[in-house]
């Protein structure tokens, strides 16, 4: 694997969308991703990473939640077809977390964590932007 390329993904202003909500989950999700990828390289107990992971997972779907809700109130076309990526990544998200449990080495579930990151990034710096044009425009 070619060098931390992944862990250089930062909150931008350009990726808001301009809900608050919304907004704060994002910047807060790539403070999670890169510190979830820090514990699964340390020497913590496997404990704290669990209790980490279950944090991780419990953040993703109440954002996903509340983004689907923002999409309904603003009438994003393709709100069914977002639907359906978050609950893939959800299921592989978890899939994740269940190998870190079932984990004797935790780090062999650092290039399985840094894939679904990967996927997670991508899809706030993508796809989520799409949500971005369908966004009321605001007064100043
Ligand atoms: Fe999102
Ligand atoms: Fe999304």
């Amino acid at each position: 694997m070619s060098g931390n390329a992944l862990w250089q993904y930062r909150w931008s202003d350009d990726f808001a969308l301009g809900d608050p909500t919304v907004d704060g989950q994002h910047r807060a999700f790539f403070e999670e991703a890169a510190a979830l990828r820090a514990a699964l390289a340390s020497d913590e107990p496997k404990e704290c990473i669990v209790a980490y992971c279950a944090a991780f997972v419990a953040n993703l779907r109440s954002h996903f939640a509340d983004e689907e809700d923002l999409m309904g109130r603003i009438g994003f076309p393709a709100l069914a077809i977002h639907r359906q990526e978050h609950e893939r990544l959800l299921a592989r998200t978890e899939e994740v977390v269940a190998g870190i449990h079932a984990a004797d080495c935790l780090i062999d579930c650092l290039l399985g964590a840094h894939a679904l990151m990967e996927a997670l990034v991508e899809h706030v710096t993508n796809q989520d932007m799409r949500i971005k044009t369908f966004m009321p425009r605001q007064c100043a």
